[in-house]
Order: C-alpha cells, then sequence, then structure tokens
C-alpha cells in the first residue's frame, strides 16, 4: 500500500518544523499530502522527491506566502496548517476546492480563537483568512470526535507558551501525538477526569531537530482490498507493511466480528510485527469466504455506534457495503460526522446501496441495510468523493452485472494506484 496519508501530512509539517534535513519514506501518494506538500514550499520549505524518499529541509521558521494556500480537497492539510499558521508572525490565507469551502471549520476557529489568532471566514468556512501571531495555551474538551480538530489545536499549542491540553470523550486516531514524540518533543496523553475521557497536551514553544520517517502503508486504503477478498470466495490476499496503529485496526477486528479471516501479525504474533517511526505496522493475510452464507448467527443488525464510530469514520460507507451481506445486515448510528466529510457519505452511501437493489433506511447520524442482498450493477454517483468510489468499486466485484461509477478519477484524492491495483489482483 501507499503511504498512510493522515501520517504523511504530519510528517511532512513537522519536518517542516524542524530544523535541519528529514527524510521521509514511503510518503503517501495522494492528491491530498501533495496539497499539503505544495502549501509547505509555499511557506518556504524547500521539499524534494528523491526516488523513494522526500526530503525536507528547514531552518524551523516559516516564512509568509506570497498568495492564498490551496489546500485542494483536503481536510487535513487546511486543519492542521491553520494550527501551525495560528502562531507565526503574518497573515495567510487558506482556500480549497468546492467540496472544502463548504465544510465546517468553525471547530477549529473557535479554539485558535481562544488561543489569540485573528481568523476570519465565510461564515464558519474557508477561505480562512489567519492572522497569526504570540499564542496562549488553552485548555480544550473537544466538542466532536476528530484527530483533524485535536491535532490542530495541539499543532497550535507547539508555540504557545506553556501547556496546551485536549481533552477527548472518545478515542480519535493519535498520530499527531506519536510523531511529534519521534521528533522528541514531549507530549503527554492520559486518562482525563471523567471515565472515558483522554487527553494529550504539549507544552510550548516547542523547538525540535530534524527526524527521518519510515511511513506504513495506510491501513484505511487496505480495507478495500481487505474488503473485497473477503467477500469473494476463493481469494487469498496478503498485504505487507500495512500501518497498524490500535486507533485504526477497528474495520479490520469488525471484519472479524463478521466471521470473515482475517488474520493480522498482531493477532497471530509473529515477527513481522515491527514498529518504526513509532507507529506500529505489519501483515495482513485475508482468505475469502462464500458470500451470502452465514456469517453470523443473528437475525438482527449488528450495530455500530456511539465510541466506535471515530475509529472506523473512513471505513463506514465500506462496511455498510459488506453489511449487505451479512445476516441481519448493518446499523450505524451516530455517525452524523459522515454528512460533513468529501461529500455527504451518508446520502451517497444509501443512493448508492439502493441503486443496487439494497433495502436500505436513512436517519439523521447513520443507516440500516438490509442483508443478506444479491446486488445487481448499477450507475453510481461517487459525488466526487474517493471513499464513495472506492466503497462502490468493492460492491462491483460482488455485484451481478456491470457497474458505472461517475468521476472515478476522484480516487486520486487518497489513492493513486487504487483501480490498476486492484485490475492486477481481480481474476476475470
Ligand atoms: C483524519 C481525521 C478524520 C478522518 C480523515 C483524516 C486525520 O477526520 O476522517 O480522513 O488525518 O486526522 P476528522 O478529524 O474530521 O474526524
Amino acid at each position: 500500500m501507499p503511504g498512510d496519508k493522515s501520517i504523511s501530512h504530519r510528517a511532512a509539517i513537522i519536518a517542516a518544523l524542524a530544523r535541519g534535513t528529514s527524510r521521509i519514506d514511503n510518503l503517501s501518494t495522494s492528491e491530498d499530502c501533495a496539497a499539503t506538500i505544495r502549501c509547505l514550499k509555499a511557506l518556504g520549505v524547500s521539499i524534494e522527491q528523491r526516488g523513494p524518499e522526500v526530503l525536507v529541509q528547514s531552518t524551523g521558521i516559516l516564512t509568509a506566502p506570497s498568495a492564498p494556500l490551496d489546500c485542494g480537497n483536503s481536510g487535513t492539510t487546511m486543519r492542521l496548517l491553520a494550527g501551525i499558521l495560528a502562531g507565526q508572525g503574518f497573515e495567510s490565507i487558506l482556500t480549497g476546492d468546492k467540496s472544502l469551502r463548504s465544510r465546517p471549520m468553525q471547530r477549529i476557529i473557535e479554539p485558535l480563537t481562544m488561543m489569540g489568532a485573528g481568523i476570519s471566514s465565510v461564515d464558519g468556512h474557508a477561505p480562512l483568512a489567519i492572522r497569526g501571531g504570540p499564542l496562549n495555551p488553552i485548555e480544550y474538551e473537544l466538542l466532536m470526535a476528530s484527530a483533524q480538530v485535536k491535532s490542530c489545536i495541539l499543532l497550535a499549542g507547539l508555540n504557545a507558551d506553556g501547556r496546551t491540553r485536549v481533552v477527548e470523550k472518545q478515542t480519535t486516531r493519535d498520530h499527531t501525538e506519536r510523531i511529534l514524540r519521534w521528533f522528541q518533543t514531549h507530549v503527554e496523553t492520559g486518562n482525563g477526569e471523567r471515565e472515558g475521557d483522554r487527553f494529550a497536551s504539549v507544552t510550548g514553544p516547542a523547538r525540535f531537530a530534524a527526524c527521518d520517517v519510515n511511513i506504513p502503508g495506510d491501513v484505511s486504503s487496505a480495507a478495500y482490498f481487505v474488503a473485497a477478498a473477503a467477500m469473494l470466495d476463493g481469494s487469498s490476499v496478503e498485504i505487507a507493511n500495512v500501518g497498524l496503529n490500535p486507533t485504526r485496526t477497528l474495520f479490520l477486528e469488525q471484519m472479524r466480528a463478521f466471521g470473515f479471516s482475517i488474520k493480522t501479525d498482531d493477532s497471530i504474533k509473529t515477527d513481522d510485527l515491527r514498529d518504526d517511526s513509532n507507529e506500529p505496522r505489519g501483515t495482513i493475510r485475508i482468505s475469502g469466504a462464500r458470500a451470502f452464507s452465514r456469517m453470523r448467527e443473528a437475525d438482527d443488525a449488528l450495530t455500530l455506534h456511539s465510541a466506535l464510530i471515530p475509529q472506523l469514520i473512513d471505513e463506514l460507507p465500506l462496511l455498510a457495503v459488506v453489511g449487505s451481506q451479512i445476516d441481519g445486515g448493518i446499523e450505524i448510528r451516530d455517525a452524523a460526522e459522515l454528512r460533513v466529510k468529501e461529500s455527504d457519505r451518508i446520502a451517497a452511501t444509501v443512493a448508492g446501496l439502493r441503486a443496487m437493489g439494497a433495502e436500505v433506511e436513512e436517519f439523521a447520524g447513520g443507516l440500516k441495510v438490509t442483508g443478506p442482498t444479491r446486488l445487481r450493477g448499477a450507475q453510481i454517483a461517487s459525488r466526487g468523493d474517493h471513499r464513495i468510489a472506492m466503497s462502490f468499486s468493492v460492491a462491483a466485484l460482488i455485484a451481478e452485472g456491470e457497474t458505472e461509477i461517475n468521476d472515478a478519477e476522484c480516487v486520486a484524492v487518497s489513492f493513486p494506484e487504487f483501480f490498476d491495483l486492484l485490475d492486477s489482483i481481480v481474476e476475470r
């Protein structure tokens, strides 16, 4: 798999803030990460592709950009960079494509304003004009489960004078905390005062030196291959060097709970499980079982909700597709965040599954699909959303007849190699 997208954004940003030359191996090939690299270059950082490595050379000090910074389709680029720019001694503008300009930014404007940054927006949406300056540390409780918001505040905290602490009620991916530690920055994490709460804190001003980073394969990209192989009888797929950070692997556990045969090195404990750059990684092995057979001894829909949702957030459209193949189907609740992703992923998933013949109910915060259903090929609207296009490519493989997905090249937002790789392993 190409390098993990979430870790790649963070590696590039932290390397841009570090003094010296950092080598990043296996940086994500996604358009989203290319947007981050473009923005960092516009902030005066030298970034050069050399073979499989990217060299990031920085003085540790960013310079004012001469034009608005274009984050493309990437929410992570915008929200993480906003945290960095809030503490700089210059003004900057963050903008993006139509989808990104419609996504909620008040969630970062509020904490950054509390820290002392001046941010103007179009009614809580990009373009964001950021007047950076000296920041105050804050203690902040996340209003929604979001690793992007948590990371934005922690990155701003690097430039604040004192300790910035973020509390989350539901665990979200912890790549920012991990990479900061890899760059020798002191990050405290632990349980909060209330049961189930977690906190992360950084103490600023923090300065750090360059460091080499090796990025594992993207487990969210691997998920499409895991699901396809698991549902196609007789398949056998092995995916090496995939990130197995516990805040990202709940999809694999869910697939196992459905009864599919998936082994990762963390469950079978081979020597292949290893840690590099403070991120665990290993090999995933999948054996296909017969779709439409009894995977699970239950008649009721399996329900995914509350605390599970943030750790499955990017895989939920795919899980809805898989759910259409298991006895009892699947119900997803407490996932209203899906409506403000690159597209309204609840509406897109419901429409796609219905077009393929599944019985689906739509809720404000989720959906319910009955199963098992024999899907049939259909016209699918990707809505320019990479995860919708990839989820329905998997649905197309198990459906009868031909499926046509419009605007399918949007997969390049996270995974430009997706169709070539799929084509190379699917037997006809
Ligand atoms: C990401 C966090 C998640 C996820 C996105 C990547 C990150 O978004 O959906 O694909 O890298 O921090 P939210 O923080 O909005 O939940």
